[in-house]
């Protein structure tokens, strides 16, 4: 069977003044009914142009979109604005990283959900608000009742969250897309929210594609991770493989910035040296060559075959051999000591 979405070879290119700016530069991935996956990579790395353009929102009159997409076996690449509508909503949900810029200010939250229903679906009003109701109580808000009747401005930035995702989930879609939801909010409400993402998944089957900067809050919730860098992914797995068995220097440095629990707080956590960027239109090597500590000529000179397989499901792109990766990896000592997704991430913040 297809899975529920299927992108192969996406490049989302923007025209500028200075010249083109290649945000995608031809990721592939796909996810199953009911599936995690978790796109990570720091700001820049081209996440957002890649989820947005999924759902056709990447609206830009400069932009120009090639490879494909299919959801449900519909391709959705070279699809009219009208296909898009009636997708978007009632299959695939978005949630934003900024709920505020999503809500009306001026109308209650319940309101705002009641509406989202009734606008994909014929049922009376009071339907529609007890459902709002039950909505709100799903993505773990209290006292869903009253908070109903709240103004977005009323609520934390955490309930404000929920609340978002009370709304998109309220046409029951098959695929929620969330960009940095829980970004800005603190680490215990960051972890609640994606634990509440990760319940709804499993109760409804909903599939999810979480896109966020920081690997430390995926691995609890994620089925699969992948990494991008530079407008493509330099590799991919199940999140277990990616946190026990790295293998590309980008992926040790970001496992390298997560803090664990048994380090003093006051520290600073590592940050990986450099800018990042988008794809050079003129880049002969390796996308992460630049900023890569373990680079070589070869890396300058040609970029490394796209996902090498290094175990089942597990891909990578890079030009160091296996041997030469275990050992950078044990001198790397900052990032040999991550033992995994159960001290990752959990006391940031
Ligand atoms: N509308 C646009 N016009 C020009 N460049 C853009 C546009 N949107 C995004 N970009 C560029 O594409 C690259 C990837 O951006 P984005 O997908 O937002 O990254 P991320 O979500 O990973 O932080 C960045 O260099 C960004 O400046
Ligand atoms: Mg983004």
């Amino acid at each position: 069977m297809a899975p529920l979405l299927e992108v192969r070879d996406l490049r989302v290119t923007f025209a500028s003044e200075g010249g083109d700016v290649h945000a995608v530069g031809g990721v592939s991935f796909s996810i199953e009914e009911g599936e995690m996956l978790a796109v990570v990579g720091e700001s820049g790395s081209g996440k957002t142009a890649s989820a947005m353009t999924i759902v056709g929102l990447t609206r830009a009159r400069s932009a120009r979109i090639e490879g494909s997409v299919r959801f449900r076996e519909l391709e959705l690449v070279d699809a009219a604005e009208s296909v898009f509508r009636r997708i978007r909503g009632a299959e695939v949900a978005v949630v934003f990283q900024d709920p505020l810029s999503a809500l009306n200010p001026v109308q209650r939250i319940g309101n705002q959900i009641v509406e989202q229903i009734r606008a994909h679906e014929r049922i009376s009003r009071a339907e529609a608000q007890k459902r709002a109701v039950e909505l709100l109580a799903r993505v773990g808000i209290p006292e869903p009742r009253r908070r109903a009747r709240s103004f977005p401005h009323e609520l934390s930035g955490g309930m404000r969250q929920r609340a978002m995702i009370a709304m998109a989930l309220s046409c029951s879609p098959r695929l929620l897309i969330a960009d940095e939801p829980t970004t800005g909010l603190d680490v215990t409400v960051q972890m609640q929210i994606l634990e509440e993402i990760d319940e709804l998944r499993r109760e409804l089957g909903l599939a999810v594609l979480l896109v966020t900067h920081d690997l430390g809050v995926v691995g609890e919730v994620a089925d699969r991770v992948a990494v991008m860098y530079g407008g493509e992914i330099v590799e991919t797995g199940d999140v277990s493989e990616i946190f026990e068995n790295p293998m590309h220097p980008y992926t040790w440095g970001l496992l390298g910035s997560i803090p664990k629990v048994d380090r003093p707080r006051t520290r600073r956590l590592p940050a990986i040296p450099g800018q990042s960027q988008s794809v050079e239109p003129s880049r002969e090597g390796c996308v992460f060559a630049r900023r890569c500590p373990h680079r070589f000529e070869r890396c300058d000179q040609a970029p490394p075959s796209r996902l090498v397989q290094r175990s089942a499901g597990h891909f990578e792109s890079c030009w160091l051999t296996l041997a030469e990766k275990r050992s950078r990896r044990l001198v790397n000592g900052e990032f040999g000591l991550v033992s995994g997704p159960e001290s990752a991430g959990r006391d940031v913040g």
